[in-house]
């Protein structure tokens, strides 16, 4: 039915110059991709982004998996913050071991805290219906943050906490080896980079991060925090986050699902 509508409506610009044309497909995968009629639960694009997770025969991937899984394992063992004596569950991430996407957030949320999972609370679901306008499942993707255990009250980060867990995220990153990290928000992207600058003028290209110091590096594509994007659900935020998204797309060779749902 939707997608009735939707051709209808891109048919009757047949008439109309390519530019237009290109500016109401684009405006329209926006539309969906925010209201979830975009997501194409179970598609898996194939064998673009990441592998079917349970695979695993790849020694490649097994080791990725396996150093993850030590990595994750001395997360929950970690004391050397405060976070450690007041959280209910560390959140090291989760995803595929061979992602070629990685996804990195601020820190983990009550609803991530109950459940030591990453981004399952409103932004968690907000990011599920991008990764999924992408044309990707959340278990195609890697999906982590920078501290891996949550501040009280959903406070900022404190650069002391940041400090001490960074090399976590450092090790996990080096582990997947991703083609793209996408940071999300401005405490993502400001520690990675190590800038300052306002996520608005970070976002929108390609940076470079370097896991090591001879390590060849990672595209880096800063973008609204899905939490931020709730707060300010502009249409104008919506465009860039999804702007930004396509930009990932077209590096990755990924195309937005032309289905909708199933
Ligand atoms: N916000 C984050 O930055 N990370 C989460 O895991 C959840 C919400």
């Amino acid at each position: 039915m939707l997608l009735t509508a939707i051709e209808r409506r891109l048919g009757d610009t047949m008439n109309e110059d390519i530019g237009t044309k290109q500016a109401l497909q684009q405006h329209l995968e926006m539309e969906m991709f925010f209201t979830g009629d975009f997501a194409v639960k179970g598609h898996c694009p194939e064998g673009e982004v990441g592998g079917e997770a349970d695979e695993g025969s790849d020694g490649q991937d097994q080791e990725a998996r396996m150093e993850l899984e030590n990595i994750a394992k001395e997360i929950g063992k970690c004391c050397q913050c405060g976070l450690g004596e007041s959280r209910t569950n560390a959140v090291p991430g989760e995803g595929d071991p061979n992602a070629q996407l990685v996804f990195v957030g601020e820190a983990p949320g009550a609803d991530e805290d109950a459940q030591g999972r990453p981004f399952v609370g409103r932004a968690g679901q907000l990011l599920e219906k991008i990764i999924n306008a992408m044309g990707l499942r959340r278990e195609d993707v890697f999906i982590c943050n920078i501290l891996k255990c949550r501040p009280p009250g959903n406070r900022d980060p404190k650069p002391d906490e940041i400090t001490k867990c960074l090399p976590f995220l450092q090790r996990q990153l080096e582990a997947i080896g991703p083609e793209i990290i996408v940071a999300l928000g401005a405490h993502a992207a400001h520690t990675l980079l190590e800038t300052k600058k306002p996520i608005g003028q970070l976002r929108g290209r390609f940076h470079q991060y370097y896991t090591s110091n001879d390590a060849e590096p990672i595209k880096f594509m800063p973008t609204y925090h899905p939490a931020y994007l709730l707060r300010n659900y502009s249409p104008d935020n919506r465009r860039r986050v999804w702007e930004d998204m396509q930009k990932v797309m077209a590096e990755l060779g990924l195309e937005a699902p032309k289905s909708g749902k199933k």
